[in-house]
């Protein structure tokens, strides 16, 4: 029989729900332990997901014998905490988006990652899509021509609660390292590390940008026009002008969704895709493919590209003056 990967997740909340459900649909993954604070809801959340082991602490699930990897799945302020004792236990590590709060952070998780030659990567979900692949396959193909502009939005009305996740900014909250990572991590895909920045923010009541909007500028003039906010909802789309025609990934673009192709005479095409789950099996997959074949890291989303996010989302703040305790 084929080796399976036996996974754990650190952090029961939303994201960790929909992560379980898809690990569920890939090829030699097992959810196989899972943590918590509390042991009362890791059990039931084992149960729920037929996991054999479940832990009341981070700190017994980065122990635990027999697990491959582990899923942080905790707000952001404590993703690299969470990583490095992942790392330290000798654990291959799936962290969530942001990687961390800030650059200083993600280089700490790579370098002790490297030191240790143990497999770390970004949980960017939607770099796996197929809607992503064809994206950059359509561009190579130089259908639509040179890129001139990137249009990218993630905009959603969220319930206001300060004590939550979104407007805490104890807890990293804020809508650029929230949503606003989508089109930052776009525009960099795309376009690479812009030559200039210009980027507003509105600051709400308890601290954080509750909307953004940057304007990044490349060396071949080349722009991109990103915005995220939570005080409304926007059309959550990614469009790509180029000289011939434009690529637009529709609507909560970040999601498993569908392309459309536009060309300068007016011709349009829908491009679909027929997925398996709910898009986050494709990341998971990778990461257990990477397992499987003794990579440390993927060679899809690399630390180095991980690395020049963060630097970006830095940049962009400290033009807003957006600034957490850890910077
Ligand atoms: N890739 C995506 O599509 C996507 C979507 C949503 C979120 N995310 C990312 O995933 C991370 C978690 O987001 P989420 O929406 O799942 O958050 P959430 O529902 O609030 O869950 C976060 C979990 O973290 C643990 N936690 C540890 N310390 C905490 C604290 N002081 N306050 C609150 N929770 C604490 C809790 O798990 P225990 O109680 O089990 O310890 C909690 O259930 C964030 O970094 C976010 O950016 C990614």
């Amino acid at each position: 029989m084929d080796k399976i990967i036996n996974w754990g997740i650190l952090g029961l909340g939303g994201i960790a729900e929909k992560f379980a459900q898809a690990l569920a649909t890939v090829p030699n993954a097992k959810l196989y332990a899972v943590g918590s604070r509390s042991a009362e809801k890791a059990k039931k959340f084992a149960k729920k997901y037929n996991a054999q082991n479940s832990y009341g602490s981070y700190e017994e699930l980065a122990a635990a014998p027999s697990v491959d990897v582990i899923y942080v799945a905790t707000p952001h302020i404590l993703h690299c905490e969470n990583t490095l004792m992942c790392i330290k236990n000798g654990k291959a590590v799936l962290c969530e988006k942001p990687f961390a709060m800030n650059s200083k952070e993600v280089l700490q998780m790579v370098s002790l990652a490297k030191e240790k030659n143990i497999f770390l990567m970004e949980a960017l979900w939607t770099r796996f899509l197929p809607t992503i692949t064809k994206t950059l396959e359509l561009i190579a193909s130089g259908v639509i021509g040179d890129i001139i502009q990137v249009k990218s939005d993630f905009g959603v009305k969220a319930p206001y609660d300060p004590d939550k996740r979104l407007f805490n900014k104890e807890l990293g909250g804020g809508s650029l390292l929230d949503i606003g990572i989508y089109p930052v991590f776009i525009a960099l895909l795309l376009l690479g590390e812009p030559d200039k920045i210009s980027a507003e923010a509105k600051i709400g009541k308890t601290g954080v940008d509750e909307s953004f909007s940057a304007v990044l500028k490349y060396k071949n003039g080349e722009l991109a026009t990103i915005f995220s906010t939570f005080l409304a909802s926007t059309p959550v789309e990614t469009d790509i002008y180029g000289t011939k025609g434009y690529i637009r990934i529709n609507r909560m673009w970040h999601i498993p969704t569908y392309l459309t192709l536009v060309m300068n005479d007016g011709h349009s095409e829908d491009i679909k895709f027929k997925y398996k789950s709910n898009g986050y099996d494709y990341e998971a997959e990778e990461v257990t493919n990477c397992l499987l074949n003794g990579q440390k890291e993927s060679s899809i989303m690399t630390l180095d590209f991980s690395i020049k996010l963060i630097g970006l989302l830095d940049n962009l703040r400290k033009v807003c003056n957006i600034k957490y305790s850890m910077d």
